[in-house]
């Protein structure tokens, strides 16, 4: 059975009288990559946001770990980093990544984010405020962040949506890198079927709204670096996906 079993998923916004997803159905494994593509609007924040507890009104069944996604965000089990990085400007970036610790009353010291801070690259910039970082780098620590209690479950929505397309690459290598670290079942939404395809070992493809499955994609490399991206059985890949999104509109 996998980490995370979606089964018969159904969200309807009352207040807007508007269907966002129609009987989805998914597992995700231990120590997965995910990725969630879609086009606009269809429903990915809000999959992300029932996952991850922050909606809990929905029909049919989610299930982390036996779980219900609300009992594995109260025990801390999932770390959520929003499309913005949401810093707050007046803490320098270690204070920044501690504080999901403050407001969980967890008396810890510092270890922990140096650590994560060596992790990710960003150590020298641990007593700076955010604004002397760039775009990319305060995406970075809001990851981080979202790594700071340990949680079992990633959850990431286009988290590096806002970035240019180098730097983006730089990022990617990084996330990748945290992966092979850590090992956190990690599920992603993103817009960018190359972001998808090298990070990923699974790609969920949607529908317009309401979201459904499409396709779902397995997708396995020999190994994964910089040169991935140009090898033909990448290529491959992201032509399957490209497929599936243009048919998907037709529908
Ligand atoms: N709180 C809400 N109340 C009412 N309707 C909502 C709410 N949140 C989202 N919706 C609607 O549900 C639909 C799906 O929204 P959602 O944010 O899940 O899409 P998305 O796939 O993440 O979009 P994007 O690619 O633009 O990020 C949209 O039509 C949106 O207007
Ligand atoms: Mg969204």
């Amino acid at each position: 059975m996998g980490l995370i079993c979606v089964d018969k998923l159904e969200k309807y916004y009352s207040n807007s009288r508007l269907l966002a997803v129609k009987n989805l159905n998914f597992t995700i494994e231990k120590g997965e990559f995910v990725s969630i593509v879609g086009p606009f609007g269809c429903g990915k924040t809000s999959i992300l946001n029932i996952i991850g507890g922050i909606i809990d009104d929905y029909k049919g069944s989610i299930m982390i770990n036996g779980e219900s996604p609300s009992e594995a965000r109260k025990k801390r089990k999932i770390g959520y980093c929003f499309q913005k990085p949401n810093l707050l400007p007046w803490l320098s970036v270690l204070d920044n990544i501690l504080l999901p610790q403050k407001i969980a009353n967890i008396r810890e010291g510092n270890e922990k984010a140096i650590e994560l801070l060596k992790m990710v690259g960003l150590k020298d910039y641990a007593l700076m405020e955010p604004y002397n970082l760039s775009g990319g780098m305060q995406q970075l620590v809001s990851i981080t962040r979202s790594l700071i209690l340990d949680p079992e479950i990633l959850l990431l929505d286009e988290p590096l949506s806002s970035i240019d397309e180098i730097n983006r690459s730089k990022m990617q290598l990084k996330l990748l890198e945290i992966h092979k670290k850590t090992k956190k079942t990690t599920v992603m939404i993103t817009h960018s079927i190359n972001e998808a395809v090298f990070l990923s070992d699974k790609i969920i493809i949607l529908t317009p709204r309401p979201a459904t499955i499409k396709k779902i994609v397995e997708v396995t490399f020999l190994q994964r670096n910089e040169m991935t991206m140009f090898s033909k059985r990448f290529i491959r890949y992201v032509k399957i996906i490209k497929e599936e999104l243009i048919n998907g509109q037709d529908n």
